[in-house]
C-alpha cells in the first residue's frame, strides 16, 4: 500500500478526481494519508474533510521567512509518512530539502503539453490565456516528476485536447481538466502505486 499526500492550494478538482478513483478502485494499492494546503480557505480542504482524509495548513504567511516555512513545511510533510506526494495544484515552490529527500517520489500536474507553456508565471488560467494568445489547436496536460527547476522534470504521462474557436480561457481550462487532467493524475498514481514506473537519465519508462 502506497502512502500518498497531496498538496493543495485552491479549489481541489484533481484531489477530487484521485479521491474518487481510489473509492471506485481505478487507483489500486494507495491509501490516501493526507492533504496538505498553504491556504486555509482551500476548497479542497473541506473535500479532504468530506472524504474523512486527515488534512492540515501551513502557510509562508505564517512564518517571518521562506526558510523558516521550508522547515516546518518539510516536517508537516514527513508526519504523514508519503511514499508519494502528488502536487494537485499547488503553487508554492517545493522546497530544495523536500526535492532531495523524496527524489523521484513527488508528481506535479500542469494543464499544458510540457515543454510549451510551462515554467515560471505559467499556472492555473495563465497558461490557457497563453496558448489561447498563441493560436495553437492542441493543448493538453502532463503528469511529470518534480526536479530542481520548474515544469522540468521527467515526464510520466501527457494526453492532448483540443481548441475550439469559441474557446476563453476559463472553457478550455475546464475541457484540459475533464478531458486530461482528471484521467492522467489518477492513473499516474494507479501505475506508480503498482510499480509500473521507472526513471533512469530523466526519461520514465512504463510498463502498461
Ligand atoms: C489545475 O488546472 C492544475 O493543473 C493547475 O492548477 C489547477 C488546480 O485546480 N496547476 C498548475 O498550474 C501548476 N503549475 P484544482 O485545485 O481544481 O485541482
Amino acid at each position: 500500500m502506497l502512502n500518498v499526500v497531496v498538496l493543495v492550494s485552491g479549489g481541489g478538482t484533481n484531489l477530487q478526481a484521485v479521491i474518487d478513483a481510489v473509492e471506485s478502485g481505478e487507483i489500486t494499492n494507495v491509501k490516501l494519508s493526507g492533504v496538505i494546503s498553504n491556504n486555509k480557505n482551500a476548497y479542497a480542504l473541506k473535500r479532504a474533510e468530506l472524504s474523512g482524509i486527515e488534512s492540515r495548513c501551513v502557510s509562508p504567511k505564517d512564518f517571518a521567512s521562506r526558510e523558516e516555512f521550508n522547515v516546518k513545511f518539510l516536517e508537516a510533510v514527513d508526519e504523514m509518512k508519503p511514499d508519494l506526494i502528488v502536487l494537485a495544484g499547488f503553487l508554492v515552490v517545493i522546497p530544495p530539502a523536500m526535492i532531495e529527500k523524496y527524489r523521484n517520489r513527488i508528481i506535479n500536474i500542469h494543464p499544458s503539453l510540457i515543454p510549451a507553456f510551462c515554467g515560471t508565471g505559467y499556472y492555473g488560467l495563465k497558461v490557457h490565456e497563453a496558448a489561447l494568445k498563441r493560436g495553437v489547436k492542441v493543448v493538453g496536460a502532463t503528469v511529470h516528476f518534480v526536479d530542481e527547476g520548474t515544469d522540468t522534470g521527467p515526464i510520466i504521462l501527457q494526453k492532448a485536447v483540443e481548441v475550439c474557436k469559441e474557446d476563453t480561457p476559463e472553457i478550455l481550462q475546464k475541457r484540459v481538466m475533464e478531458q486530461a487532467e482528471w484521467k492522467i493524475l489518477p492513473r499516474a498514481i494507479h501505475l506508480i502505486a503498482n510499480g509500473k514506473v521507472t526513471v533512469e537519465d530523466g526519461i520514465v519508462s512504463i510498463e502498461e
